[in-house]
């Protein structure tokens, strides 16, 4: 009886162990910018050197892509991105999109709208405050992160 108790519990902490393993692997991001922003490109670069596994796809009409990753015009930035099951519009830095992964809330996904300086791949001297916004399934949205 014990030892089939303490197999039980070998099996579970095994279980937990590789869950673990399997949520720090690299995350697959699907970016898709346009050809000619530079911003983006040093987004992206944000995203690799903080982990991320990203594929990048030019496209010459980001907004289309944009609709089709489900992300309303609105919050539209200069590049749009598909993580999982969710949409990332613009500049979110890589540690909301962890949090976002983690937590796991029914929405479309996080925005940075516009081009906020200061974010990741718009370094500047002069940074300006700036919020993550979650993006709700009914296009609402509310503060996720300020910066
Ligand atoms: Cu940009
Ligand atoms: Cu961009």
């Amino acid at each position: 009886m014990k030892t089939k108790t303490a197999l039980g519990g070998l099996i579970v902490s095994l279980m937990i162990v590789s869950g673990a393993a399997f949520a720090q692997g690299p995350t697959s991001v699907e970016v898709f910018k346009s050809p000619y922003c530079g911003c983006c490109g040093k987004w992206v670069e944000h995203l690799r050197k903080n982990g991320f596994n990203v594929v990048t796809k030019d496209v010459d009409d980001v907004p289309a892509a944009r609709k089709v990753l489900g992300m309303p015009e609105r919050y539209g930035s200069c590049h749009t991105a598909k993580v999982g099951q969710y949409s990332i519009e613009g500049h979110v830095p890589a540690a909301d999109i962890r949090r976002l992964l983690s937590e796991s809330p029914k929405s479309i996904g996080l925005a940075a709208p516009g081009m906020p300086q200061g974010s990741p791949g718009m370094e500047t001297p002069t940074p300006q405050p700036y919020e993550t916004l979650l993006v709700h399934l009914d296009g609402d949205s509310s503060v996720f992160a300020r910066h």
